[in-house]
């Protein structure tokens, strides 16, 4: 691989990391939208909903272009950066994204759309507020360890 090949790697990673941080971003600000206008017009909210749950797979390929191109420049200057803290500890932050925020972030999602499917009940009130809760935990979380993430790779401490 050369170095034109190298450097084309990383903006394939840029793109994957705007993509997938960018849509990490737009799920915090959809579902406030959503728990305001889900409490003021249910069949609005639901809307809102959907354009959330159809924003999930951009995350997914995001992270899809990140691992690939993250992996090319591993396959050429895996000897450099692979000795390095910063690469040890971001890949220990990977895991976490991964977990938090395509594993944890889903299921909730699919336990919303099932709440909100099930007939009103006043259970229904309590649910929403925990899934609520949950989700806001999560997003927030999902954004400060892509700040922390940014960090490491940028100043590359070692
Ligand atoms: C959520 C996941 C990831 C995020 C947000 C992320 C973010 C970043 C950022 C912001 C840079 C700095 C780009 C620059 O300095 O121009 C970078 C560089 C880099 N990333 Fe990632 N990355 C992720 C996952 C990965 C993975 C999984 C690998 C490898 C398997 C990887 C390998 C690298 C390498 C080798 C560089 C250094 C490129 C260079 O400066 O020459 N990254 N990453």
């Amino acid at each position: 691989m050369n170095q034109h090949i190298y450097s084309a790697t990383l903006v394939v990673h840029v793109v994957g990391i705007v993509l997938m941080a960018g849509t990490a971003f737009i799920d915090l600000f959809t579902f406030r939208y959503f728990w305001k206008r889900y409490g003021e017009d249910k069949e609005q909210g639901l809307v809102v909903e959907n354009i959330a749950f159809g924003l999930q797979r951009f995350m997914g390929v995001g992270m899809l272009l990140i691992l690939l191109s993250g992996i090319g420049m591993m396959a050429y200057l895996h000897q450099v950066w692979g000795q390095q803290l910063w690469f040890r500890i971001k890949m220990a932050v990977l895991v976490l994204i991964i977990v938090n925020g395509l594993g944890l972030r889903r299921a909730l999602g699919n336990k919303l759309r099932r709440i909100l499917g099930a007939d009103a009940t006043t259970d229904v009130a309590l649910q929403l507020s925990k899934v609520k809760a949950r989700m806001t935990i999560i997003q927030y979380l999902q954004l400060l360890l892509f700040i922390v993430i940014f960090t490491l790779s940028v100043f590359k401490f070692n």
